[in-house]
């Protein structure tokens, strides 16, 4: 399989350069700047990015690579810091720019070079550096300016390398993906054979060997990545699998259900299902604090985990349901790391596997999604919204109780179901109902009520990083209030939270 490598000097969009390489049918890696060159040349990439990053090159405690990469014969494209790091290498002048350059500048571009292929002369690009590159080095032409930028664009034809001072992968870009197909297509020449269905067939093909005739244990949450792992290693040793799935009795209303029936009716494996919703509610009683109740339900969670997968008489691998993001080292400095997610769960010590399986490690959030499809898992699970691992547990503020569980379970499915009915829940990452320890005064025919509040929370976002509000239409919400009231019993008011993160977060906690 061809490969292109991203070469990480510490940028903020390098998981982007890599999802948009792959959207273009390629194979791309993420690696940190201090890999080793050798390590790079026996990985026979097809090219090479060089990422964006926050520092400067003449600054020598910033990110630097040995020059000799500038001459393994392998096509570069280097991306703003990269593109920097590239005239610096080659002993052009990079110094703090006159005018820095953010957001959406006008970009001309000389159309006779192979990066430019299909794209228009004058365009939009998204630009962020405050060092430019006064001079390229020997070997290179400009190949495109803007206003305060006399070299946002240099090319050496001779050694294949590329460099722009704006950043392609961003969608505000104009031709920005254009430009990345014409440096995979027409520079390095890939033949573009990263497609899900070969993928599918290799990982299949890849598991079975590595599994042989043992067993392997997967746990199964019900989200989309453990699911497409379940999917996969299911396709590859069918009954060796043992899929276990606690439910703790804070999914959303009848979830735990249909995770049971697809599963059981979809594909061929164990299924072990392990009901624990009245253990969880008596650790659960009379805690209110967000932390503690956290606390419980992760650690009860693993233990109940842990005792079922003890039961098993024979354990084989475990199978865990990695992406990608959760295992790329970063190439940030340590002060600069926004960490990732590592999702990995650290196994007990009296538990033994004979090793640990993963067979989503090499894919971003949407090919995890695409392999679901493919796989003919249904589309409620393969685009599931985010769901925290405590479940309902987070979003009953106060004490946990059974009626709560239900009320909240009710409201929630109301505004699921009528967002669904109405379509507008493609505009939203994420949206679900809250209820908060509140009871407030209402009237319901001539009687008053004293009864519970329910708020609704739903917000856009790219990265949950941060995030909007959503501006849901009036009559949306008065339809989703009027089902509520209507529908869900011990509910007599619905609000709408209209706080973006920061400085609130998405969750209520
Ligand atoms: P916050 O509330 O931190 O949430 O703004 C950001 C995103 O993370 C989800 N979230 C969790 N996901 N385990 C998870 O897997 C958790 O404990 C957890 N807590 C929050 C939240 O739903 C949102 O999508």
């Amino acid at each position: 399989m061809e490969k292109i490598l991203v070469l990480d000097f510490g940028g903020q969009y390098n998981q982007l350069i890599a999802r948009r390489v792959r959207d273009h049918r390629v194979y791309a890696e993420i690696l940190p700047y201090t890999t080793p060159i050798e390590t790079i040349k026996d990985n026979g990439y097809k090219g090479i990015i060089f990422t964006g990053g926050p520092n400067s090159v003449f600054d020598m405690s910033s990110p630097h690579y040995t020059k000799d990469i500038l001459n393994l014969g392998v096509p570069i494209l280097g991306i703003c810091y990269g593109c920097q790091l590239i005239a610096w290498m080659g002993d052009g002048e990079v110094k703090t720019a006159p005018v820095s350059e953010y957001g959406k500048i006008e970009f001309t571009a000389d159309k006779k070079s192979k990066l430019f292929n299909n794209i228009d002369e004058k365009s939009i690009v998204w630009m962020s550096h405050t060092d430019y590159i006064a001079t390229p080095p020997q070997g290179f032409e400009i190949i495109g300016t803007t206003d305060d930028c006399p070299c946002a664009a240099m090319q050496n034809t001779t050694k294949s390398i590329y460099a722009v001072q704006f950043h392609p992968e961003v969608t505000h870009s104009q031709f920005g993906s254009q430009i990345l197909y014409n440096f995979l297509y027409e520079i390095c020449e890939c033949a573009g054979d990263w497609v899900m269905d070969n993928f599918i067939d290799n990982t299949v093909a890849k598991l079975k060997e590595e599994i042989g005739n043992k067993k392997v244990i997967l746990g199964l949450s019900g989200g989309v990545d453990s699911s497409v792992a379940a999917g996969l290693l299911s396709r590859a040793v069918g009954k060796q699998l043992t899929c276990v799935f606690v439910d703790q009795g804070l999914m959303r209303k009848d979830e735990g259900d249909f995770v049971e029936k697809t599963f059981t009716s979809l594909f061929d494996m164990n299924f072990v299902r392990v009901n624990c919703g009245d253990l969880f509610l008596s650790k659960l009683k009379g805690v209110i604090d967000p932390e503690e109740k956290r606390k419980i339900i992760g650690t009860e969670f693993f233990n109940v985990f842990w005792n079922e997968i003890r039961n098993q008489n024979e354990l084989g691998y475990f199978a865990q349901g990695t992406i990608y993001p959760d295992c790329i080292e970063s190439g940030k400095g340590d002060a600069d790391v926004i960490k990732t997610h590592h999702n990995r769960v650290k196994t007990p010590d009296d538990v033994e596997f004979l090793g640990i399986v993963e067979p989503l490690c090499d894919l971003f959030k949407d090919e995890v999604r695409k392999v679901g499809e493919k796989l003919g898992i249904p589309k409620e699970l393969v685009w599931r919204q985010p769901f925290p691992g405590p479940g309902l547990g987070v979003r009953i503020i106060g004490e946990v109780t059974a009626d709560k569980i239900k009320i909240l379970q009710e409201a929630d499915w109301v505004l699921r179901d009528e967002m669904s009915k109405n379509g507008y829940e493609k505009n939203l990452a994420q949206f679900f109902c809250v209820l908060p320890d509140v009871k407030t005064v209402g009237v319901m025919g001539d009687h008053r009520t004293y009864d519970h509040l329910i708020a609704i929370r739903a917000v856009t976002t790219d990265d949950f990083m941060t995030a909007d509000w959503a501006k849901i239409p009036y009559d949306i919400l008065a339809k989703v209030s009027n089902r509520i009231t209507n529908e869900v019993e011990h509910i007599n008011r619905v609000v709408y939270d209209i706080t973006s993160k920061p400085p609130g977060t998405v969750e209520w906690e």
